[in-house]
């Protein structure tokens, strides 16, 4: 299991603990920075990870700056993410389970380290349960390919 991370300067601590956590599981980490607390644009952060998880270079990918939503408004923009902020491990879970949510993302500013931990677990051992949930997919898929529905 490959995962890709990436913020912005508020979530450099977070990101590391996040980095570690995640090492500790046995997953490889392609970190993609800010390593600096320097003032940074979250869409560079975000769209690297949407690219390297829309191409299958990573198996998904978990972004954070201040709230979550500007990275991964970033990342939803890229052509096969499906990226959602999560505040909790019960919605992580179930963006996994329902929406086959390939990126998990949240704010550094909106929880602490113990919930990103949980919020990334929830998300990693869920499974995606297809049926039902995949003809809503793919009309989230026909609306990023330009479709009318
Ligand atoms: C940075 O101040 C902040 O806007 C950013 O981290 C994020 O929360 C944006 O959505």
């Amino acid at each position: 299991m490959k995962l890709a991370i990436g913020n912005d300067h508020t979530a450099v601590d977070l990101k590391n603990t996040i980095k570690s956590h995640l090492e500790q599981r046995g997953v490889e980490v392609l970190d993609v920075g800010t390593n600096s607390t320097q003032s940074f644009d979250y869409p560079i952060s975000g769209y690297k990870v949407g690219t390297l998880v829309a191409s299958g270079e990573v198996d998904g990918g978990v972004l954070i700056c201040g709230t979550g939503v500007g990275i991964s408004l970033a990342a939803n923009k890229v052509r096969g993410v499906r990226a959602c902020v999560c505040s909790e491990p019960y919605t992580a879970a179930l963006s996994k389970r329902h929406n086959n949510a390939n990126i998990v993302a949240f704010g550094a500013r909106v929880v602490g380290d113990e919930m990103a931990k949980l919020i990334v677990d929830s998300w990693l051992d869920a499974t995606y349960e297809g049926g039902r949930h995949q003809r809503r997919v793919d009309l989230i898929t026909k609306i990023e390919e330009g479709g009318a529905l």
